[in-house]
């Protein structure tokens, strides 16, 4: 990329120093690829701080802000149309409007930008995540998706490209991803993709109240046919792009502030019941007992077995991305004194990008937790609560959102650069665990995600973290990817 040389000393100068020593010092080549995106894109060296400025401290600034946002005083907690959702859906249609985008709330609360591009009738390009967290929640799952989108759109507005886009570009803050008020993940986006429960209105919260009176609570329309309007047509919109901070130690572990999601794992849910004779604990002897508490513990330690040893993973690359988790364990009577045959339970979580991998592995852990029933005399039931095929990201947009992220990665501080691994291993190719708002949204349109690096892998904690250079990161990527989707549909010159 070329750089005009004007301006590129003081420019230079100026980031060293703002980008403090570590940089400075460590990996001075950081700083001149980054200016010569800057001052390619923009004209000169003032406006090229600005796209600092815009991409990276704004950015930072708000998410911190959204991290204040919150309904206790204590830890970070903004769920479903809670006052401090409220507030925080406020603020970023304030950042929206600031970004040239006209918005509005939607009728189950979901915040939208758009700027109608050169032709508003032509399929949207969406972007966005979600506004709600879980209770003593990071302040970047979800913000920094939404906060990157509109520092991206701001950049493209500056530069005066956001009014004559080939098409029209919509960011949305989804009101509810996390399900923790409602227990119901993806309130939001499902609406909008249209895939809502049909009986999702009359779902009720811990307190009682439905779906229905909450919204009608907070002024919104709460009928079932508002519900339905939400949703978009297909034809109407193009694709949905969504980053989001990766809440997994692989990128942190291979140096590499950004990753191309290829997919969204599938994921089944079973609950495990054993059941076998209830007692005394200290008058039934050893040899005479039905105890469904050895048989779940054996059961629980062979589903890890298959999960990381069983010959079928070796039938896919990386083992399908299998991972599997027993979470929950309920005993009854559950009393330090009591035998507890009347049931065991515990839940398994299994997931993995490839689904006939991952029903293979389901079929083995249900024979193999049978068996285990067998030779103790329990009975066992293996219930199936849950079930999600995995969803693939679009491979034009992947290629798309992996040449913007690979440019970004040469470009930002913390990137490697120089140092980097080889050319096509800047980015690595990584399968989502979590699901996202990206896949609600996999049924209305095509869909495509990146991941961006947080320390340790932590998430869903106030431990949760992202680098102010890894949020430019996530902003720049998402500016590359609109300016080259801007170049490859733009109709050849005449
Ligand atoms: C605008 O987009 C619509 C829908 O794709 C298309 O039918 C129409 O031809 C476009 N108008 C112009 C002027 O390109
Ligand atoms: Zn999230």
């Amino acid at each position: 990329m070329a750089a005009a040389p004007c301006g590129l000393l003081l420019v230079l100068l100026l980031l060293a120093s703002k980008w403090n020593l570590r940089l400075h010092a460590n990996r001075p080549s950081n700083v001149l690829p980054l200016l010569c995106v800057v001052l390619t894109e923009i004209a000169t060296s003032e406006d090229s701080l600005d796209a600092i400025k815009t991409l990276r401290d704004e950015a930072v600034a708000r998410l911190n802000q959204l991290g204040k946002t919150s309904d206790s005083k204590e830890f970070l907690e903004r769920t479903f149309l809670s006052p401090a959702a409220i507030r925080a859906g406020k603020l970023v249609q304030e950042w929206m409007q600031d970004a040239g985008l006209s918005t509005w709330m939607d009728d189950i609360g979901n915040i939208h930008g758009r700027a109608d591009g050169a032709n508003a009738s032509a399929p949207a390009l969406l972007m966005g995540s979600h506004l709600d967290t879980v209770i003593d929640a990071g302040k970047y799952d979800g913000a920094l998706g939404i906060v990157s989108a509109i520092a991206a759109v701001k950049m493209l507005n500056s530069n005066g490209k956001l009014r004559s886009y080939v098409r029209p570009i919509e960011i949305i803050a989804f009101c509810d991803e996390e399900g923790v008020r409602f227990q119901s993940t993806f309130l939001g986006s499902a609406a909008v993709a249209g895939v809502l429960r049909p009986d999702i209105l009359s779902v009720r919260d811990r307190s009682g109240a439905t779906l229905e009176t909450s919204l009608k609570a907070r002024s919104f329309k709460g009928t079932r046919d508002s519900l339905v309007q939400l949703r978009y047509s297909p034809e109407s919109v193009w694709g949905y792009v969504e980053v989001h901070i990766e809440q997994g130690p692989v990128l942190e572990a291979r140096g590499i502030p950004l990753g191309l999601v290829e997919a969204i794992a599938g994921q089944t849910r079973l609950k495990v019941r054993l059941h076998g004779a209830q007692g005394h604990a200290g008058t039934v002897p050893m040899a005479m007992r039905k105890d469904p508490m050895p048989g779940a513990a054996q059961a629980i330690v062979s589903v890890e077995k298959l999960c990381r040893e069983s010959p079928t993973l070796a039938r896919v690359p990386g083992g399908g991305g299998l991972v599997c988790t027993v979470g929950e364990i309920f005993s009854w009577p559950g009393a330090s004194n009591v035998i507890p045959g009347e049931q065991v339970a515990f839940t398994i979580d299994l997931r993995a990008t490839d689904d006939s991998l991952r029903e293979e592995i389901v079929g083995e852990v249900e024979e193999s937790i049978r068996s285990i029933c067998r030779g103790r005399g329990l009975s066992c039931t293996i219930d199936k609560m849950h079930e999600a095929k995995a969803v693939g990201c679009d491979k034009d947009l992947m290629a798309s959102l992996k040449a913007a992220a690979e440019s970004t990665v040469l470009e930002v501080p913390g990137g490697g650069g120089v140092d980097a691994p080889a050319a096509d291993d800047l980015v690595p190719s990584l399968m989502s665990g979590a699901g996202h708002d990206a896949m609600a949204m996999s049924h209305l349109t095509k869909i495509g995600m990146l991941f961006v690096r947080c320390k340790g892998g932590i998430s869903h904690s106030p431990a949760e973290s992202v680098s102010d250079d890894d949020v430019l990161a996530s902003s720049l990527s998402l500016l590359h990817f609109l300016n080259n989707h801007l170049e490859h549909e733009q109709p050849a010159p005449i």
